[in-house]
């Protein structure tokens, strides 16, 4: 892959920056060492301190860390804390007329939410919740555009105990549907629409044929936020509003006292299968793990105005919108839109009014702005910026040149972030003003982090060599289990060849030079990483073998200049292999039909036809060379094991 292969060859880096690092939080390398050291030398006094240090308990443990049953690993569990009060209340004597959200409109109009605002709003809905008779460990869909009342939504949930499961707004009925009922929610809380890129698209509508498909009944509640005022459909048994329910609660909602283990959320993502796993949080170890990176990879200040772009739908929504900055006390920006609505400086824009001084988005973002507009950020005011940061996917030097030199003026550190929807904060990632950067590389663990790069016996590799990335010894904020599922939880990430089955396994191939920097290199299952959103390939190929006129799917993946990798299709029909206009038109609804099974995000950028796909004489799919033949490359691999070689030319014809 060209990504790989230029990060392979990457030799430049970039010191650290002498005016960031005289006010780092963590101002030196001999710091970062240390901590490193003590976490190595006394594991559980260093989790034991970070903990003490940065949550506030209602009840403090007494325990650390309990092995008895790995990889179930239980932190601080007998300690008891609210996650709401340790982002909220805990701020409303010191800064309760701080801004905690700055929320800008797709059309660009601004509402400030100070923090004695959010904790209002957080217990008025709370109470409603209740009212509603929702309680601790009912679970609750959440299905929203960007807006306030989103943050307001999960943080409510997290208030009295109730486990919410966030799906992204693009995601589609049939997705939506099948996380509702996967997770048996109580209560889907919604919008009537979402408003992006100067479009409205229907939410209510989505979530009103998501139930409709049945096995739903354990959905009691629709609440609808009204965002547009469009006409939609109620349900008068089931739907209320978001503003009568709340008309009459009240602003102050004693937290409910949770063990730290309690479930915080579920979150579905994408694996090797068909069926995306609900990966499942706890309270207090997933809570520290978002703190500790605030102010050790962000650097927190309390004049920051802090801006990461993701979308609550993603875990980097959740750990950087919802919980990380409202815990630390931050003045963060939440915006409705698209980066590229009503033009490509729209990022600039807010950066410029809002003085935004820590930008944190995905490589994909950054070159779609590159390309849209490679010298657009010259014409806005930038110097509030004193840091950047990438997540989601590999960034390729030249991208990360661009970052740094046109949006940080060359000034500003590059957090490049690795970390997952199951490790629930930042693993590998750059401390900004101490550790050198090297384009493409996310560089050194966190203290506490025990990453390593492993074969498949789970031997370290020779320095250098390429491997498994694993992390060796459990950390607080990792996935404890896969909702409703801890058999695939263990196969998952915890095989019995790594470590005896206590390493966890990231599902990621990586490097590691020789000055211990970390080089990811990409997933090693069947996962694709589509302008930074995971999509299983089993996912979209179970999609389309739906379609009544496919007979077999294989989908690879494809560099990408933009989106890093996109979704290529061979598809084999149940009738013949269309050809010209027809083939056409069948492409066009087969993306239609992914995009209605899955999501948009999901839409095979390219389908391919044949006969058959190319298979060995025992059945088994060659992805291989479907990889080569996506890319259009010659095929030098041994084909001799493969029982129809004639396929290979018929599939070479793409259909665009
Ligand atoms: O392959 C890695 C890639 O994104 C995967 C995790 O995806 P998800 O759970 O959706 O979470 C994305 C946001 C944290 C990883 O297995 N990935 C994430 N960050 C990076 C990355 N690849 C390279 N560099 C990164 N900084």
């Amino acid at each position: 892959m060209p990504i790989i292969e230029s990060v392979l060859n990457e030799t430049r880096v970039f010191p650290p920056n002498k005016e960031f690092s005289e006010h780092a939080n963590i101002s030196n390398i001999a710091e970062y060492r240390a901590l490193c050291m003590q976490a190595q030398e006394d594991y559980l006094g260093f989790w034991e301190k970070q903990a003490r240090e940065h949550i506030l308990w209602h009840k403090p443990f007494t325990r650390v860390l309990d092995e008895a049953n790995p990889p179930f690993f239980k932190w601080f569990d007998d300690g008891e804390l609210n996650i709401s009060f340790n982002c909220l209340d805990r701020h409303l004597t010191t800064q309760p007329d701080k801004t905690a959200i700055i929320f800008e409109s797709d059309d660009g109009q601004v509402i400030h939410s100070t923090y004695r605002d959010l904790h209002q709003r957080v217990c008025q809905f709370a109470n409603a919740l209740k009212s509603l008779n929702i309680c601790k460990g009912n679970r609750v869909v959440i299905y929203m555009p960007m807006c306030i009342e989103a943050v307001v939504a999960m943080q409510a949930c997290a208030r009295i105990g109730a486990i919410h499961s966030v799906v992204f707004g693009g995601f589609s009925a049939k997705s939506l549907h099948e996380r509702i009922k996967d997770a048996g929610a109580v209560a889907v809380i919604t919008a009537d629409e979402q408003v992006r890129g100067g479009r409205n698209n229907p939410l209510k509508a989505t979530v009103d044929e998501a139930i409709a498909r049945g096995g739903t009944e354990s959905v009691k509640s629709v609440i609808i936020y009204k965002r547009t005022g469009a006409n939609i459909s109620i349900e008068a048994t089931r739907d209320v509003w978001w503003h009568e329910i709340i008309q009459n609660e009240n602003t102050v909602c004693e937290p409910e006292w949770v063990n730290a283990e309690h479930t915080l959320f579920t979150l579905y993502t994408s694996g090797s299968t068909g069926k995306p796993k609900g990966v499942q949080h706890s309270s207090a170890g997933y809570l520290l793990g978002t703190i500790i990176s605030m102010h050790w990879v962000f650097d927190y200040k309390s004049t920051d105005i802090f801006w990461c772009t993701a979308d609550i739908g993603w875990v980097t929504g959740h750990s950087y919108v919802t919980y990380g900055p409202l815990a630390v006390g931050a003045t963060q920006i939440i915006f409705e839109g698209t980066p590229t609505y009503p033009d490509a400086g729209r990022f600039w824009e807010i950066i410029q009014k809002h003085k935004v001084t820590t930008f944190y988005t995905a490589p994909t973002a950054i070159r779609s702005l590159i390309k849209l507009g490679p010298d657009l950020p010259e014409k806005y005011d930038l110097s509030s910026l004193r840091l950047l940061g990438s997540v989601g996917e590999p960034i390729n030097p030249e991208a990360w040149i661009w970052y740094y030199n046109k949006v940080g003026r060359a000034h500003c550190p590059i957090v490049d972030t690795w970390w997952q929807t199951e490790t629930g904060s930042h693993m590998i990632a750059p401390l900004p003003g101490i550790v050198p950067l090297k384009p493409g590389s996310c560089t050194l663990p966190l203290p506490g982090i025990f990453a390593a790069i492993v074969d498949e016996t789970g031997h370290d590799v020779e320095t250098g060599e390429g491997g498994f990335l694993v992390i060796k010894r459990p950390f607080p904020s990792q996935v404890r289990t896969l909702w409703g599922n801890p058999e695939r939880f263990k196969e998952t990430y915890f095989p019995i060849e790594m470590g005896h089955g206590r390493y966890y396994l990231s599902g990621d191939s990586a490097n590691c030079d020789q000055d211990g920097y970390f080089w990811i290199m990409g997933r090693i299952d069947d996962v694709l990483n589509v302008s930074g959103h995971r999509l299983g390939t089993m996912e979209i190929e179970s999609a389309l073998v739906a379609h009544p006129l496919v007979a077999e799917a294989a989908v690879v993946g494809k560099p990408h200049e933009i989106k890093g990798e996109s979704i290529i299709a061979f598809v084999v029909m149940k009738d013949q292999c269309p050809q010209g206009t027809a083939a056409i038109q069948i492409v066009n609804e087969l993306r239609n039909w992914v995009a209605k099974e899955i999501g948009p995000i999901a839409k095979p950028d390219e389908v391919r036809f044949g006969d058959n796909l190319p298979k060995t004489r025992s059945g088994k799919i060659m992805r291989r060379l479907l990889r080569t033949l996506a890319k259009g490359e010659e095929i030098t691999q041994d084909t001799s094991t493969l029982e129809n070689p004639a396929i290979l030319d018929q599939l070479q014809q793409a259909i665009k």
